[in-house]
């Protein structure tokens, strides 16, 4: 089977951020994963160069701006080189390839009667190389808040590409084919901007850099295509077209393009399957967008200036914090954008939330395991695989529940539950060997049961290594050297069998995967950690564990009097089951104390007790407000009758 997926094409207008990497490593997952399963793959990524901010930043450096693109080309591909991305094709939108793939789309939107001259009035905003019309802007500012910059007037003769034409089709396409566009709550967003109206863009400028529109097309001297409708058609200049008619049969339309969410309303899921429409081309099979990594809760973003963490620098800082080789920390960084957070939503970016899954996800879970087994190995079967054995049922079904778990969540581009999945089989293959304590075995001289549980132990390992290769290439490889596996062609279907490696297989010297930092290090680290996740963030996410401590219960008001000098707090004595308790509550401008009593309301019962104007407070009435109007204050109750003392989950 054939994958193809992409990246955005990026604006060399600067260097590559941890924003940049994002997509770049999602895609990079992906591509991996299928060619271990066999795929024929295709994965391109590029450079956007036509940009009239490519220009302008050329000159602020005082460059030629064709030079200055291919300095800058060089050092994303130099990026991605050290992040171990494996891509296929890199584009850049200045090649001769792809100069004739716009200029023949452009020739077959002309011939469709799809593009038209006009004239050109109105707002141009650089930064984002997007047309605005007078009344989409916010105090005559670019209407991206993360942009909001001022904006240019353009007036000039234009052409422009039927857009409105494809409102319809665009929105039956839509819900005719569930899962294009991902996530499902961004596609409600692209409905609605098409259902908003669609207006004719304006597809040509006058300018010198940047690809002319074919000389067939009537007004098209001394014009370039504009830059969005010129950048997209890379996936297909990647793909072949026009010249390869065979390499585009094969590979378009795209499977996935991987967007952030920047681009994806307004070009992705709208002009960008417009214009393949109108050009009798097939649509890409899915695009999906996914958030931002933010920084103080703002975009990272390399016009932002400041310290904007680069993947290099972000490398180095985990090599000199914990000691480990550059191999290791790539993968590091590589492991915590995608299971940090879930890839629709944003994430605030923290070095510190970064070394903590070093320490505990990477050092103990991943690299222990290896760590503890090896040296077992060595020391009662000198180091070499015992006699293979049937699949251990205390451990195999846990593996074959990771596979599946990865496989069902990268379908949905879900990464961070699929490594949720592998990390639970990490979690049963150190118990396993826990509960199974080798080293009572072997000193009891069980010699038969000791090689079974060394073999199965050594088995897991094995196949954790296939399971984290596609986003941890060369923490793979180390494991896989380590158990001694040479010439090793790793496939994806390894990790649902069992026995693979050999009896007598000498295993390789033991080195620690993930080296952690002095204990005082990390505990510095942890302090921060927690600090920074205590500030206000819009999607930080916690696991069910983590919601699991709250101890919730019903509760009962049996008792309400104001606080002296405190306008908005009332003492409540609550019933939670046996047990009466003082809670101070900020309800008292919606709630008298005397309708208070008899009220069941859910408080939180393992909350620290803290003194709040002098009254002992031992507990908290959940309550509910619309944000920022305090007149709105409403108990959280239970719906139907329960007892005092009753769970909340
Ligand atoms: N050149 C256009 C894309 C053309 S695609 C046909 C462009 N380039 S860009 O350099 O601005 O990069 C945009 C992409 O980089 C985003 O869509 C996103 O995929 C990625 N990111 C850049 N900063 C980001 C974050 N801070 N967080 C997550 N991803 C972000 O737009």
């Amino acid at each position: 089977m054939k994958f193809y997926v992409t990246t955005p094409i990026y604006y060399v207008n600067d260097e590559p951020t941890v924003g940049h990497a994002y997509s770049t490593v999602a895609c990079d997952v992906l591509a991996r994963y299928h060619r271990l399963r066999g795929d024929d793959v295709l994965f391109t990524t590029g450079t956007d160069e036509n940009a009239l901010k490519v220009l302008r930043a050329a000159e602020a450096q005082g460059l030629a701006v064709r030079p200055f693109a291919d300095k800058m080309a060089d050092r994303f591909r130099q990026q991605w080189l050290a992040l171990n991305i494996a891509y296929d094709d890199f584009i850049r939108t200045t090649a001769e390839r792809h100069r004739r793939a716009v200029q023949r789309f452009f020739e077959g939107l002309y011939e469709k009667g799809d593009l038209y001259l006009g004239k050109y009035e109105g707002w141009y905003c650089v930064s984002d190389e997007t047309y605005f019309r007078e009344e989409e802007l916010v105090d005559g500012r670019c209407p991206n808040p993360e942009c909001a910059k001022k904006v240019e007037w353009m007036s000039e003769p234009a052409h422009f590409f039927r857009l409105s034409k494809y409102q319809q089709p665009l929105l039956d396409y839509i819900e005719q084919n569930p899962g294009w566009l991902l996530p499902e709550f961004r596609k409600n967003e692209v409905v609605n901007f098409i259902r908003g109206g669609l207006k004719d863009v304006c597809v040509s400028r006058r300018s010198e850099w940047g690809i002319p529109l074919p000389p067939s097309i009537p007004g098209s001297e001394g014009t370039v295509v504009y830059v969005w409708a010129d950048a997209l058609v890379n996936y297909l200049t990647c793909a072949g077209y026009p010249d390869d008619e065979e390499r585009l049969q094969n590979y378009w339309p795209a499977d996935v393009h991987v967007v952030g969410k920047d681009i994806f309303v307004r070009f992705h899921a709208t002009l960008w399957p417009a214009m393949l429409m109108s050009a009798g081309l097939a649509l890409p099979k899915r695009i999906v967008a996914h958030g931002w990594w933010t920084l103080g809760g703002k975009k990272i973003s390399k016009s932002r200036g400041g310290a904007i963490p680069r993947p290099g620098p972000v490398r180095d800082m985990i090599m000199q914090e914990t000691g480990c080789t550059a191999g290791r920390a790539v993968d590091a960084l590589r492991y915590y954008i995608l299971r940090e957070v879930p890839f629709g939503q944003d994430g605030e970016f923290s070095e510190e939330t970064l070394l903590v899954r070093y320490s505990d996800d990477l050092a103990n879970d991943l690299g222990n395991l290896l760590h503890r087994l090896l040296p077992m190995i060595a020391r009662y079967r000198q180091g070499r695989i015992p006699k293979p054995t049937d699949p251990d049922p205390d451990l195999h079904p846990a593996a074959l529940a990771a596979v599946r778990g990865w496989e069902k969540a990268v379908e949905a581009l879900d990464f961070r539950a699929g490594l949720a999945a592998i990390w639970g089989f990490l979690a049963a293959a150190n118990r396993y060997i826990d509960h199974k304590a080798p080293w009572s075995l072997a000193k009891a001289g069980d010699d038969a049961l000791l090689d079974h549980v060394l073999y199965s132990a050594a088995e897991a390992i094995r196949i954790a290594a296939v399971l984290i290769a596609p986003v941890m290439p060369d923490t793979a490889s180390e494991i896989e050297s380590q158990l001694g596996l040479r010439d090793w062609q790793r496939t994806w279907s390894q990790a649902s069998e069992w026995g693979l490696l050999s009896e007598g297989q000498q295993t390789g010297r033991p080195v620690p995967l993930f080296p952690q930092a002095e204990p005082q290090k990390r505990a510095k680290t942890r302090a921060r950690a927690s600090a920074a996740a205590s500030t206000p963030e819009e999607t930080k996410m916690i696991s069910i564990k983590e919601f699991q401590k709250l101890d919730l219960r019903v509760g009962e008001i049996v008792g309400a009097e104001a606080v002296p000098n405190a306008d908005k707090l009332l003492k409540l004595t609550v019933d939670i089951g046996g047990e009466q308790r003082t809670m101070v509550a900020g309800i008292a401008v919606c709630y008298r104390p005397e309708e208070l009593v008899g009220k069941k309301a859910v408080v939180v019962a393992n909350l620290e007790p803290a003194t709040i104007r002098g009254v002992r407070s031992e507990g908290m009435i959940l309550a509910g407000s619309v944000e920022g109007d305090e007149k709105t204050v409403s108990i959280v109750a239970p719906e139907r009758p329960l007892p005092n003392g009753a769970r909340v989950s």
